[in-house]
């Protein structure tokens, strides 16, 4: 008998929903937020708005696609956090009024572990290569930057985080100082392909085991552009490609230096990276470079599963269904990730 699970998502500004039967994914619709763009950065409160506005027909679209009822959904798994706490509340209030009206169970899912698990989602006709256990993951989102140690699909250890900003929010705030829209990520991802990347030097953090920072470079940045634009005012502009690729590559490094530490402390070869970042070009490179030299199995996720997607919540369901941990309906949203203790 198979497992049809319908997974939602909504932590931060993409409603989400997927539709997966086992591990196979069925469908995964995505509404993502315009609205932010002129602001420079997500609203919290348009956020919610925009998600109460989706979800319903997000949801509905993701079963349709899928080819199935409500009444063929074993479970409902939904985003509990970490997250932004309007934007959260949206997709548990809606997943228990959802469980209400029909009687189904529901699984609270971590966003994290789920860009973790991302990597198990498979799709008809393809290849479907998934790390074996225990394996090391880089997560780099635009909230957090983590090494993590999985041991079986549930149990996780957080080997370093970041003390200070998220990788992605480094290449956001370095973006926004040039004045390059948000989310700068991808844009810088896009310049630095045409830069050249040894052009430039800025700060490095030195900070102790598999820890990382990432607030120094950003600062490193600014006072650089402050100094070089005060001598000549038109150098941002014509050194846009060369800058990029030169702070890119220092952010790459960093967690490069750490990622490899983590190998050779733990003796896991086999690495993944996932979150928003692990779009980055420049970063999937250097990962099957470094994995190429030192005997690593890698594995990068495929696009559409590096940012917040609804299918990575559905994979997690699914194994917390097998393992039969259900929610129950007076569960609220977690907005810190230090609220789920040692995830
Ligand atoms: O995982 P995600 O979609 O949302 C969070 O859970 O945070 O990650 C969003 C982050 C943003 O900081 C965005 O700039 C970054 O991922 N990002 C990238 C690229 N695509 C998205 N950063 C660098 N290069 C990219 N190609
Ligand atoms: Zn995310």
């Amino acid at each position: 008998m198979s497992t049809v699970i319908l997974g939602i998502e909504s932590s931060c500004d993409d409603t989400s929903a997927a539709v997966l039967r086992d591990e196979y994914l069925l469908s995964n619709v995505m509404a993502s937020q315009e609205v932010h763009r002129r602001y420079g950065g997500v609203i919290p409160e348009l956020a919610s708005r925009a998600h109460q506005q989706n979800i319903l027909p997000v949801v509905s679209e993701a079963l349709r696609q899928a080819g199935v009822g409500m009444d063929e959904v074993d479970a409902v798994a939904f985003t509990r956090g970490p997250g932004l706490l309007g934007s959260l509340l949206v997709g548990t209030s809606f997943t228990k009024g959802l469980a209400v009206a029909t009687g189904k169970p529901i699984i609270e899912v971590n966003h994290l572990q789920g860009h973790i698990l991302s990597h198990f989602v498979k799709v008809e006709g393809r290849e479907n290569r998934c790390p074996e256990f225990p394996f090391l993951c880089l997560l780099v989102s635009g909230g957090h930057t983590q090494i993590v140690r999985v041991d079986d699909p549930l149990h996780f250890e957080i080997l370093g985080h970041t003390i200070d900003d998220a990788v992605g929010e480094a290449f956001d705030k370095c973006a926004k100082l040039m004045g390059l829209g948000y989310p700068g990520g991808p844009v810088v991802d896009r310049l630095a392909k045409e830069g050249d990347e040894k052009r430039f030097r800025f700060a490095k953090p030195n900070i102790p085991d598999l820890n990382y920072s990432f607030s120094g470079i950003k600062t490193s940045l600014l006072y650089f552009l402050r100094d070089r634009i005060a001598e000549d005012p038109g150098f941002l502009e014509k050194n846009k490609a060369d800058l990029c690729a030169s702070f890119q590559k220092d952010l790459i490094d960093i967690l490069l230096k750490k990622l490899i530490l983590a190998a050779r402390q733990t003796g896991i070869r086999q690495v993944a990276i996932a979150g928003g970042v692990s779009a980055n070009s420049g970063l999937r490179s250097r990962i099957e470079e470094e994995g190429r030299k030192r005997g690593w199995t890698t594995f990068l996720p495929e696009f559409r599963f590096t940012t917040d997607n609804a299918a990575m919540i559905a994979i997690t369901g699914y194994y917390k269904y097998q393992a039969g941990q259900f929610a129950s309906l007076d569960i609220a949203p977690l907005s810190r990730a230090a609220e789920y203790g040692d995830q």
